[in-house]
C-alpha cells in the first residue's frame, strides 16, 4: 500500500509510563490499562485512513497493545491485512508492540476451519503471520473451549507453537472455569505458562466475575484482559436518540437493534447522571467501572474514531 507520509511516533508516547501499565499476573509483561482491538472499524470494509490514524493516536498516547483475531474484519481476515499495510509505519516500532491473535470461531469452510484441532490452531497461526507480516505474534489465543477436542491435543498444540517461536506467550478466551483450570496446570508442567485470560466484562454482562474466572487468574498469577468494556457501544451516548447510520447497531449483526430497550435508555439516563457527577462521559464512567474491578490488567477497547479513542484514553 503506498504511504502519502511517513509515520513518525510522538517522542512523548511513554509520557506517563509510571501510570498507564499494569503488570500482567506475574510475568515480565506489561500491559497498557486500555488496549486496542480491531474486531470492528478496521477490515476492508472500513476507510484505511481512518484505521491508519486511530492507531497512529492510540500508539502515539502510549497504547502499545493492540488485538486481533484470524476472523476479524469483514471479510473475515481483513482486520489483519490492515495490520500487515500499518506494518509500512510499525515496523520500527516492532520491539514496542505486543501484538496478539486467535483461533476458535469459524474461519474457513471445511473440517478444518473452527474450533480447537492442532491442525486448525497451527494452519490458523501460520495465515494470520502472512496477512499481518509478522515474523511471530507476542500472545496467541485460543478463542474457545472445544469440547469435542480432546482438551491435551488443543494445549499442546498451543505449547508447541510456543516452542517454534511463533507466539510469545499463550491467552485463553472464553473458557469456562474448570476448563482454564486444567489449563493453568497443562501449560504450567510443559514450561508454557498461560499470560492472560481473555473475558467480556462490562456493567451489561459481569459473568467473568460472577463465574470465578476473575478471582482463579489472579489466584494463579494470570492477567485478565475484558472486551467490549462498553458493550460494543450500548454503554455510550450513542444510542440514547435513536441508531445513528455509521454505528455497530445499524448493521444489526453483531449488535442487534432489539438490544436499544426503554429498559436500556432507563439504565442509560441514569448512568448518564452517575457520569456526570464524576465529570466523565457514559462511555468513560462505563470504562472506569471496568478498569477498577479487581484482577483487571487490561481493557480492550474498540474504536470508529480517533474522538472516541481519545475521549476514552483520557481516563489514563
Ligand atoms: N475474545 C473475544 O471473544 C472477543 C469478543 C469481542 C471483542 N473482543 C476484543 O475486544 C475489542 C473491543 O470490543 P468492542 O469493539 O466490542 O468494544 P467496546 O469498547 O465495548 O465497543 C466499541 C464500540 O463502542 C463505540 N464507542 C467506543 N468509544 C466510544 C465513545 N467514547 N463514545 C461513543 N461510542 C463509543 C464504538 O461504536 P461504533 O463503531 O458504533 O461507533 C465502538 O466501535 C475487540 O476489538 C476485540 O479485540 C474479543
Amino acid at each position: 500500500m503506498r504511504m502519502d507520509t511517513r509515520y513518525i511516533a510522538s517522542e512523548e508516547r511513554y509520557a506517563k509510563m509510571d501510570t498507564m501499565y499494569n503488570r500482567c499476573g506475574k510475568s515480565g509483561v506489561r500491559l497498557p490499562k486500555i488496549s486496542l482491538g480491531f474486531w470492528h472499524n478496521f477490515g476492508a470494509d472500513a476507510p484505511y485512513e481512518r484505521s491508519r490514524a486511530i492507531t497512529h493516536y492510540a500508539f502515539d498516547h502510549g497504547i502499545t497493545h493492540f488485538d486481533f483475531a484470524n476472523n476479524y474484519g469483514t471479510p473475515y481476515g481483513s482486520a489483519e491485512t490492515t495490520w500487515g499495510h500499518l506494518m509500512d509505519d510499525f515496523a520500527p516500532y516492532r520491539d514496542e508492540l505486543f501484538i496478539s491473535t486467535k483461533a476458535g470461531y469459524d474461519m474457513w469452510p471445511g473440517l478444518f476451519g473452527e474450533w480447537g484441532s492442532r491442525k486448525y490452531l497451527m494452519a490458523s497461526l501460520d495465515q494470520s503471520l502472512k496477512r499481518m507480516k509478522l515474523d511471530y505474534v507476542d500472545l496467541f489465543y485460543s478463542h474457545r473451549f472445544d469440547p469435542n477436542t480432546p482438551i491435551e491435543e488443543t494445549l499442546q498444540a498451543l505449547v508447541d507453537i510456543v516452542r517454534q517461536g511463533k507466539a510469545l506467550y499463550i491467552g485463553i478466551s472464553n473458557w469456562p472455569l474448570e476448563p482454564l483450570r486444567q489449563a493453568v496446570t497443562y501449560l504450567r508442567e510443559h514450561d508454557a505458562p498461560l499470560l492472560i485470560y481473555q473475558g467480556r466484562l462490562n456493567l451489561l454482562n459481569r459473568e467473568p466475575i460472577d463465574e470465578g474466572i476473575i478471582d482463579f487468574c489472579q489466584q494463579q498469577g494470570v492477567g485478565f484482559i475484558a472486551f467490549s468494556p462498553l458493550a460494543q457501544g450500548l454503554l455510550t451516548d450513542r444510542y440514547l436518540d435513536g441508531i445513528p447510520a455509521d454505528s455497530r447497531m445499524a448493521h444489526n449483526h453483531f449488535l442487534k437493534a432489539d438490544r436499544r430497550t426503554p429498559e436500556l435508555l432507563t439504565y442509560l439516563q441514569q448512568l448518564q447522571q452517575q457520569a456526570k457527577a464524576a465529570n466523565h462521559t457514559i462511555a468513560q464512567e462505563a470504562l472506569a467501572w471496568v478498569m477498577a474491578q479487581k484482577g483487571v490488567t487490561s481493557t480492550l477497547v474498540g474504536a470508529s474514531s480517533v474522538e472516541q479513542l481519545a475521549t476514552n484514553l483520557q481516563l489514563l
